[in-house]
């Protein structure tokens, strides 16, 4: 069935609980990587739309801030459920606009809803403290309130999960929330705001504003005084952009920025579940994950085995549309990628990497690329400094764990780190001494509602997801009391 009769697709901004055209009536086109084809065009937001989408969501403000957490509860529970329901044509559409194989779209759907079913249980948790007093006539407590209007910059490799991972606690706090996702692909977004319509969140709770105007639209959504927080999940380069604009008012910030993730194996490490977990974090969604292995680490004893089956593997590899069942790499998100992913690869061979597999575009189209790996990485190569957002595994040898440790942290980023040893007393030397946010040890794939998501160092600050994710959307009020005595 044409991707043109999904029946999710949206096509207007939906801001104060209406579809909308943008006010210049412009609109920009959103194509399927994988083809080249126009999908839809839909509605190109300015700056004015984004007043517009922020004046929505302060005026819905107070009245869904003064809900019970139990009414907020069941709303966000109804829509987690219209997102299982509708997982399958949400992953089509998802897979039309991105790119990824239809089963990862179907997963990272259930995924984005798996948040929005936690923090409708942690909306009811939100709960203050009552401190001893210092006098007998007063009282001391701590009130948790929401922040107020959100604004949620989302990024193009997990359209729907990285809005819903926000969105979810956000909505969950009492906050109202004005998104905007990524240029290239909307449409997932706007999907999701269908369903949180037919959830019941109330107008102007919940604003999606598609927009090729990236640094028109952000800079509203960054300096409006009615705003009070920005969640932005994306590269470094910008996040740096955005916390100066968000500088200028004051806000709270979360950022959950670029990665250079090591993935670290040692001599002692089950070589299969080495191999299996490296395939995991370095090729779901063909490498353009945030938290994707974006150098590998692998002590010399083990060094031959581990490359010479994980490549064998990787060769294996099925490049295609992300609609074709047996597609494991679909393409590229756009030209800029696949330049870019060139660049380091050749790069690295001209300072003496060798080619095991891959290495080049992949016949498959003009946004393909060849999965590959590369031997023989040194730390001048660019390729261990740039996250390739690719599905490039780049390999380096070492001798000693300090060395490894060493060369693992020696990044100005911190992400996700992993690595693979059967050692316990090495399992917890390696957790305390990477400086990371999060660590995987013995597991390729770490993401999970549950448990915090976010980085230290310059890849960014908060947490996603798990308890803590609520407290990104809350404001803590010490609230004094005197003159209680009768
Ligand atoms: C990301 O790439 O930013 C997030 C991926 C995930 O949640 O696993």
């Amino acid at each position: 069935m044409s991707i043109r009769s999904n029946e999710f697709i949206r096509t207007q901004a939906y801001i104060g609980g209406e579809w909308v055209e943008a006010q210049s009536g412009d609109r920009f086109a959103v194509t399927d990587p994988a083809s080249g084809e126009e999908i839809v065009r839909v509605a190109d937001g300015t700056a004015a739309d984004a007043e517009r989408a922020v004046a929505a969501a302060y005026e819905a403000f107070p009245d869904w801030a003064g809900r019970t957490a139990a009414e907020r509860s069941r709303i966000l529970r109804r829509w987690y459920e219209l997102m299982v329901v509708n997982a399958e044509e949400l992953g089509a559409l998802l897979t039309a606009e991105m790119g990824k194989p239809l089963r990862e779209a179907i997963g990272e759907v259930q995924y984005g809803a798996g948040y929005l079913e936690w923090f409708a249980e942690e909306a009811k948790r939100a709960y203050g403290d009552v401190i001893p007093s210092n006098s007998p006539d007063g009282r001391m407590m701590v009130l948790k309130q929401p922040v107020g209007v959100c604004a949620a910059i989302t990024p193009w490799n997990f359209p729907s999960a990285m809005l819903m991972r926000k969105a979810s606690a956000a909505l969950a706090a009492g906050c109202t929330m004005v998104s905007k996702p990524a240029e290239d692909t909307p449409l997932s977004a706007l999907a999701t705001a269908a369903l949180a319509e037919e959830a019941g969140v109330p107008a102007g709770v919940y604003n999606v504003l598609p927009t090729s105007r990236a640094a028109e639209v952000g800079e509203v959504l960054t300096t409006d005084e009615r705003v009070r927080k920005v969640t932005f999940t994306g590269s470094t380069e910008v996040g740096r952009l955005l916390l100066a604009q968000s500088a200028t008012t004051v806000k709270r910030v979360s950022m959950e920025l670029g990665g250079n993730a090591p993935f670290i194996v040692f001599d002692d490490a089950d070589l299969d579940a080495a191999v299996e977990g490296a395939l995991a974090s370095k090729y779901r969604n063909a490498g353009q994950t945030c938290v994707c292995a974006n150098r590998f680490y692998v002590q010399q004893g083990i060094a031959e085995a581990f490359t010479e089956k994980l490549a064998a593997k990787v060769e294996a590899m099925k490049v295609g549309p992300g609609d074709e069942p047996d597609t494991d790499i679909g393409p590229l998100i756009n030209a800029d990628a696949l330049e870019k992913i060139e660049r380091l690869v050749t790069g690295a061979r001209e300072k003496g990497a060798e080619l095991l597999c891959g290495g080049e575009p992949h016949e498959a189209g003009p946004l393909f690329y060849a999965p590959t790996v590369l031997t023989g990485i040194t730390k001048d190569m660019e390729i261990v400094r740039e996250e390739i957002f690719g599905p490039v595994t780049a390999i380096t040898t070492f001798e000693t764990e300090d060395e490894a440790v060493f060369a693992a942290n020696d990044t100005i980023y911190g992400l996700a780190a992993y690595c693979y040893t059967r050692d316990v007393g090495r399992v917890y030397r390696m957790s305390e001494r990477l400086e990371y946010g999060m660590v995987g040890i013995n597991q390729g794939v770490i993401s999970a509602v549950n448990a915090p998501f976010g980085g230290i160092k310059q890849s960014g600050m908060g947490r996603e997801g798990s308890r803590h994710g609520l407290d990104d959307y809350l404001e803590m009020k010490y609230v004094a009391i005197g003159g209680l005595s009768s």
